[in-house]
Formats: structure tokens, sequence, C-alpha cells
């Protein structure tokens, strides 16, 4: 065994944690600590303006996910998994992600394992972005001098088979990310500002792009996925060019930020000043956290069969899809307008301080546009299930709803909306961008 991996060390006793702390109050250096999410303390008068108060919650973090250098998860007690080896243990497990893992780091560090084979270990030359890649070779090297067979064949599994530790993965990330995204993942980084839309803030816990019903975490590889698509027209760039291992290793680091984020979010709410935090209260909600992302792969929208595209099943989804709600209809046009276009009444209220006008919002508190749905632009795949996917689900933090089992009234019946139905919808959608001719030429509302 070389030094590699310690992975029972992970395990800290969490009981061993008093969690009363000094009530100093230091500033923290971004790019060392993370910081305390703002406006999440500020909801909470016995949290905002005691710094001791706020050190202790930082503190309790710090103990749950560590620091961006050294992010590390506490391992529960009665968890039969270890958080730190996540994406790992994932992606080792399943055949045909550990071929293509391998396959990359061949190709990334190919150079390197040319010298390995070649017997040639002084001429093995240090990869980028990869620094404990680079300490583990070296203490292999190290334990195994004097054994070049041994080194050979333990070197070339050690490059072929490298997935990044979750600091480097924080490294890479404050490489890459971290100017849009910011240290603690609030989407708050210097450019974020100029962005419309916005940087996604992991803390909430709200993503996206899945393919989950329910408002579920997203899975590894829906994460992996928009890591290597990129979010087609907004600044979300892709990240193809980059290894497998590394953006694996990203899809770790986002979720434990998500996670710390999620966490803080729930301990500031029910912080007191009378009883502080306890271990106990710490424990379950954090266990809870853990939780919601560990089940993510149950809420998988399965459709094996798509249904042929036929005139009937066109004309049904149009029908749904422009028929307001109070007719019985599933209502689409309130927000996406009779043309499809993303001027419906519902795309914009009235702003509660300035009176004016303006797009409706987000739940990360952004403005936000009603896709136009005649432009073709669909930001996690255009494939027709991938569309079935949004409708089934609703778009989780946008105010796009969920519409499976929603009510509809037709033939004077009432149901609620089916698989069926909601594949009616989404080829139908696809002909918006298309055949735009096809849609109502009624005047829209804006
Ligand atoms: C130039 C700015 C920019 C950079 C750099 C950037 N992102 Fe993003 N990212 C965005 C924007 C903007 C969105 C929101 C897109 C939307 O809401 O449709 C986003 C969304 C996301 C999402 C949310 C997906 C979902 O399902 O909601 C994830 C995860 C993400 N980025 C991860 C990363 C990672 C990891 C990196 C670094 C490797 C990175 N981003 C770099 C701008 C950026
Ligand atoms: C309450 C407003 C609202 C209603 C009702 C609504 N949408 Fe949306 N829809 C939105 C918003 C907002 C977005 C953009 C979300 C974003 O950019 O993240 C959107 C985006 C979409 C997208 C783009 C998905 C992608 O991958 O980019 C599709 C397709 C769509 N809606 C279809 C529908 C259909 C079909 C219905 C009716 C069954 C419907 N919407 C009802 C607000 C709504």
């Amino acid at each position: 065994m070389i030094v590699r991996r310690h992975r029972s060390a992970a395990l800290l006793a969490a009981v061993a944690l008093t969690l009363t702390l000094s009530c100093k109050f230091e500033p923290f250096t971004p790019e060392l600590h993370y910081s305390l999410n703002g406006p999440v303390v500020e909801k909470n008068p016995d949290l905002q303006g005691d710094p001791g108060a706020q050190a202790q919650l930082a503190g309790v973090l710090e103990m749950l996910v560590g620091t961006p250098k050294d992010p590390r998860f506490l391992a529960l007690k009665d968890w039969d998994f270890d958080p730190n080896y996540w994406g790992e243990d994932l992606v080792k497990k399943d055949e045909n992600a550990l071929a293509a893992l391998i396959a990359s780091n061949r190709a990334a560090y190919r150079e390197q394992i040319a010298s390995i084979e070649a017997g040639d270990f002084e001429n093995v030359f240090q990869p980028r972005f990869a620094d404990d890649l680079w300490r583990w070779w070296l203490a292999l090297k190290a334990e195994k001098a004097g054994d070049a067979a041994a080194l050979k064949e333990e070197g070339v599994k050690l490059f072929s088979e490298y997935y990044p530790s979750l600091s480097n993965s924080a490294a890479f990330y404050r490489n890459q990310c971290f100017h849009c995204h910011g240290t603690e993942g609030g989407g708050n980084g210097s450019t974020s500002r100029f962005l419309n839309p916005r940087p996604r803030d992991y803390r909430p816990g709200k993503f996206k792009f899945t393919a989950l019903k329910g408002k579920s975490r997203p899975r590894h590889e829906d994460v992996y996925r928009v890591l290597t698509e990129g979010v087609y027209t907004t600044a979300m760039p892709s990240f193809r060019r980059f290894t497998d291992a590394q953006l694996h290793g990203l899809v770790d680091y986002v979720r434990l930020l998500a996670i710390r984020g999620e966490t803080e979010i729930l301990l500031a709410s029910f912080y007191t000043s009378d009883e502080g935090l306890s271990l106990e209260s710490v424990q379950e909600n954090y266990g809870d956290v853990v939780a919601k992302w560990r089940g993510a792969s149950k809420q998988v929208i399965a459709a094996e069969d798509i249904p042929a595209v036929t005139p009937e099943r066109l004309a049904h989804g149009r029908t749904l899809f422009m028929t307001p709600g109070e007719k019985g209809g599933a209502n689409c046009v309130s927000c996406h307008g009779t043309s499809g276009r993303g001027d419906g009444a519902s795309a914009f209220e009235v702003d509660p301080l300035t009176k004016e006008t303006r797009r409706v919002k987000d739940e990360w508190g952004n403005e936000i546009s009603v896709r136009d749905l005649t432009r073709g632009v669909f930001r996690f795949g255009r494939r027709p299930i991938d569309l079935y996917r949004r409708i089934y689900a609703g778009i989780n933090g946008t105010p796009m709803p969920e519409h499976i089992g929603m009510t509809v009234t037709e033939d004077g019946k009432q149901h609620p909306m089916t698989e069926s139905d909601i594949w009616d919808l989404a080829f139908f959608v696809r002909t918006l961008s298309v055949h735009e001719a096809t849609v109502a030429a009624a005047p829209s509302h804006h």
C-alpha cells in the first residue's frame, strides 16, 4: 500500500467537538476561508450583529466541510459511505465511466505514462492542475525505489486511474469557476454582476438542469453534463477541453459547496442566542442535506418508449399549450404567450416598490425572461426527451412549473396530465421554432 489514501482518517469523531467557540471574529481571507452567506445571516436577528454567534456558525461549517484549501466532508458515524470519495466511488463502480476516465487520463498523461513504461522515471514531468497526482507519484517513486518493475506497474496505474482529491478540485475551481461562481459558490464572483442570467448560486441547493422530478438535487451525471455542454446562450461555458477526471472532481466540489450552503441556510434559520447550535441539530440538518443528494438517482424521470409524432399529437399539444388555465388548459400560454415568444401576461409583474412593470423573478431573486420558444434555444438539450423532462418537472428555481399530474379539462372532463400529454406538449414545442407560422397569429400581450 502506498501513501495515497487514508480513508479512515476522514471519519472524524464528531462527538469530540465542542461547539462553544471563543468569541473572536476574524475577518476572512476569501481565498482561504469560506465567508458566511450575508443575506441569510442578516435575516436572523440573533446572528446579525453578533460576531461570536457568526464565528460559531462558521466554525461548525468548517467542521462539516473544511476550508477552501482543505475541503473535507465530516463523515457521520451511521453512514455506510464516505462522501469524500463520492464521485470516485460512483465512477469506479460504473464500468463505462471508468473506461472513459482511463482513456481520458491515458491521453492526457500520454508522455508521463510512456516515460514510466520505458523505465525513464527521472523524465516524468509534472502535469498541470494535478498537484495531488504529482505528490502521489513522488511518494510512490520514493517507496518503490530499487524496484523498477513494481514502480512501472503501479506508476502506470496511478496515472491511468487518477481521480483528483477534493482539495485539488477546489484549487482547480478557484482557477476556472471562482470569478463567476464565487468562493462559496454564491454565484457572486467578480464577473457575475455583468451577467444575465447570473451564475448559479449553489447554496440553496437548487439546480435547473437535471433529468429529475420533485425539485431533486442533481445526480453526479447531471452536473457533469452541464460542465461538458455548458449552458447554451448563457455565460456558462463548456469545459469539455479538460480531462474526465478533472470534470468529475469539479462536480464533487460543486456538491460540497452546495451541501455547505444549504446546511448553512438551515442552521442560520433557527440559530437562537439562548440555545446556540446543538451538536444534535447540526448533525441532523447536515445529514438531511446529504441525504437529499444521495437520494437523487431515485428521482429520474424515466422514458423508455418515446411515442411517434403524429398530427393528432401535435394538435393535442397545441390545444393544451394554448388553452389558458381558467379554461382548463395546460396554461403555457400565460407565460410563453400565444406566439410562444415568452411574452404572456404572467411573464411580467408590477414591482411592489417602484410600481413599474418588470420581468418576474426567479427563486434566487433575479429577474428572469420567460423563454422565447420560437428561437429554439433549449438550455438542457433539444432532444424530445430533454423537453419532455423540462415540461414534466418544470425548471427548478424558476416560475416554470411542474406539469405532470396538473389538472386539465378536456371534452368537459377533468383529468390529471399524463406522460402522453407531456409528450404531446414536447412535440408541439419543437414545432414552434421550426414552423412558427403554424402558431396562432393572435397579437401578444406586450
Ligand atoms: C463566465 C462565467 C462562468 C464561469 C467561468 C463558470 N460558470 Fe457555471 N454558470 C454560469 C452561469 C451564467 C450559469 C447559469 C445558467 C442558467 O441559469 O441558465 C451557470 C450555471 C452553472 C451550474 C448550474 C447548473 C444547474 O443545473 O443549475 C453549475 C453546476 C455550474 N455553473 C458550474 C460551474 C463550474 C464547475 C465552473 C468551473 C469549471 C463554472 N460553472 C464556470 C457562469 C459561469
Ligand atoms: C409561470 C410561467 C411559465 C409557465 C406557465 C410555463 N413556463 Fe415554460 N418557461 C418559463 C420560464 C421562466 C422559462 C425560462 C427558464 C430559464 O431560463 O431557466 C421557461 C422555459 C421553458 C422551456 C425551455 C427549456 C430549456 O431547456 O431551455 C420550455 C421548452 C418551456 N418553458 C415549455 C413550457 C410549456 C410546454 C409549458 C406549458 C405546459 C410552459 N413552459 C409553462 C415560464 C413558464
